[in-house]
This record gives structure tokens, sequence and C-alpha cells, in this order.
């Protein structure tokens, strides 16, 4: 049974989008739920200008307080140097560094050509080297929503650049939901051929329906490790048209159903996906914490039993 590893990024990708500032004590309390449900990483928050993404900006109070489970790690979206140190400062366990594969987003997302992105990404795996794991997100790497295509060649060119650097993962990440599986089964062969010793993580928006067909794809390409979003919430302020993650329960669900040995406890996380609607004070994208597992059963209606025993007594 092969073996797949999570990270939730709700608290990250999701939080940083929500029009409403969810309070530091929620947040802390949602990830120490979390912490118990199995995930192998939670991406706790970012350590991006305040300005930029106001939404995370109580980053150290929440690293501070939040409670450490051991064989979970908590990694943080870094995008500068300045980033990096508050990320030490914090003691996460990871740093997940950011650029955009598309120049448009990364200008608009970062406010500084890719070149300059790869620059200062490298200037933050020199300083943390060796201290902290390096883990390295590309955006947009499926299709850029001003933009338009991104070539897969475009993509690899910026994750070997990096793998020379010395980083222990990379995140293939689809901003705006813009993926297919046909391109997901090519992105992912080319990954694993050139890049199968470091970590491989696949990070879907559900934008277009997409999300769950491109998990398989992956998955039928090799990928043990994918990103999601507790209820499905998430999306990038600088990506327009941009909306949530894969649904994490969902993705899980689907795949502990299949066989996956998934390292969640299902019934754990259904029951915090069904008090994301509350946090966030909205509906929430997810479906499976609505219409419950698949094997939940209901009993049939009266007449059926009426039915059965009439065509029973037909037969005999
Ligand atoms: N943490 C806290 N503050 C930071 C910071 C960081 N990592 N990086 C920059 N700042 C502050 C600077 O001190 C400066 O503050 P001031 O205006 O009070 O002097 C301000 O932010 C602007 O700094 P500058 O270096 O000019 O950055 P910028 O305006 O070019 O913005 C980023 C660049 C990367 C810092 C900013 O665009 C950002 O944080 N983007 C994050 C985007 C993101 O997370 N998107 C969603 C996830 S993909
Ligand atoms: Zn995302």
């Amino acid at each position: 049974m092969t073996r797949l590893y999570f990270n939730e990024v709700s608290t990250r990708d999701g939080f940083q989008i929500e029009p409403e500032f969810i309070p530091t004590d929620v947040k802390v309390e949602l990830i120490d739920e979390l912490s118990l449900c199995g995930y192998a990483k939670i991406e706790v928050t970012s350590f991006t200008s305040p300005k930029a993404i106001p939404m995370l900006r109580d980053a150290e109070i929440v690293m501070g307080r939040i409670r450490r489970v051991p064989g979970v790690e908590y990694t943080v979206l870094v995008p500068n140097l300045r980033g990096a140190e508050r990320a030490l400062e914090s003691r996460a366990d990871e740093l997940n560094l950011v650029m955009s594969t598309s120049e448009t987003h990364n200008l608009a997302n970062l406010r500084m050509p890719r070149e300059h992105s790869v620059a200062a990404l490298t200037d933050v795996i020199r300083h943390v080297a060796g201290r902290t794991p390096i883990n390295i997100s590309l955006s947009t790497a499926f299709g850029c929503p001003m933009e338009g295509d991104v070539p897969q060649d475009t993509v690899l060119g910026y994750a070997r650049r990096f793998a020379e650097l010395g980083v222990r993962g990379l995140t293939i990440c689809d901003t705006t939901g813009m993926a297919n599986p046909a391109q997901v089964s090519r992105m992912t062969d080319a990954l694993v051929k050139e890049f199968g010793g470091l970590q491989l993580t696949m990070h879907f928006h559900n934008t277009r329906g997409m999300g769950l067909a491109n998990v398989l794809a992956a998955l039928q390409g090799g990928i043990v490790r994918f990103d999601g979003s507790l209820g499905g919430l998430g999306g990038c302020p600088y990506a327009p048209g941009a909306s949530g993650n894969i649904s994490s329960e969902d993705a899980i669900h689907m795949l502990a159903t299949m066989g996956y040995d998934t390292g969640m406890n299902l019934e754990r996380l259904l029951a915090a996906a069904r008090r994301m609607a509350g946090i966030v004070g909205h509906e929430v994208p997810g479906q499976v914490a609505k219409a419950g597992p698949s094997e939940r059963l209901y009993p049939a209606p009266d007449y059926v039993a009426d039915l059965r025993a009439q065509f029973a007594k037909a037969a005999s």
C-alpha cells in the first residue's frame, strides 16, 4: 500500500485571501487540532510583508503559540531574506520559498522580475545553509491567468537551478486551477525523471473542477506528496480569478477509499472541516464534510420493506 503525505495549507493559502482577518486565537486552535489529524506538514503562515498579506500579519505570534506535535513539520512561506530571518527566529521546521514561473505573476505577487527572485532566494538558501530544510514553491507552473501558457521547460529550468543549490523539495503549483490531467502527467513524468531524489509535492487549486483528477494523474506518475486546504479554502490575492485549493478532506477521503495509506485520521479531519464555515463566516466548497464519507448509510423509506415483502411473496 503506497504511503501518501499531506501538507495542510488552509491557514496560509486559505486565510491569506479571506476578506475578514481570522483572529490569532482561532488560527492557533485550528492548527493545534490539525496537528492531531495525521499530517506530515502544516503550512502555518507566511512571513511576507504585512502590507502585501495583512491577513497573516500575526505570523510570529501564531508560530510562538501553536503546540508542536512530534512527527509533524511546521513549514512557513517565505518570499525574501527578511522573511527567512523571521522564520528562523520562529523556529520553523522548513522554509517554503516562493517565486512564480510567469514573469507577470511574479511582478504582480512579489513585485520583482523572476531573475531578481532567483537571486534573492539564492541568497536565502546560502544564508540558511544546512540550518533548516528548504522547499521551493514554483507558482503558476501550469499556466498564468495574465500571461497564459507557461512552458514546461521554463518550469523545469527553475526547478533545476534550485535543485543545484541543494534544496530538499520542490512544490509545483497550479495557482489558479488551469492544469488538466494530461498536462499534469507530462509534468509529473519529467519531474520524477529528473528530480526523483527530491521531495516532490503537487499543489492544485480546484478553480475549474479538475483538482482531484489532477491529483490522480500525479499519483499515477509517482507523486506521493500533496498540498490541500481544509474545506477547499485558498487562493493568491495577486492572481486574478484565483479560488480554493483542492479540499484536503475530499482528496484524503478519495485516496483512502481507493486503498492508499494516507496516514490521516479521516473522522477527526472531517470534524475539523465542519468547523471551517463557522471560522471564515461563509460556506466552503469541500463536499465530503457535508455529504459524510461514502460508507455513510441512510435508512431506506418504509415502503421499501413493504415492496420487498410483496415481491418475495409473488416470487414464492
Ligand atoms: N516581512 C515583513 N516585512 C517585509 C518583508 C517580510 N518578509 N519584506 C519586506 N517587508 C517590508 C519592508 O520592510 C517594507 O516596509 P516599509 O514600507 O514599512 O518600509 C515593505 O515591506 C516593502 O518592502 P520592499 O522590500 O520594498 O518589498 P516590496 O514592496 O517590493 O514587496 C515582497 C516585496 C515580496 C516583500 C511583498 O510583495 C510580499 O510580501 N509578497 C508576498 C506575496 C504573497 O505571499 N502572495 C501569496 C502567496 S503566493
Ligand atoms: Zn495556492
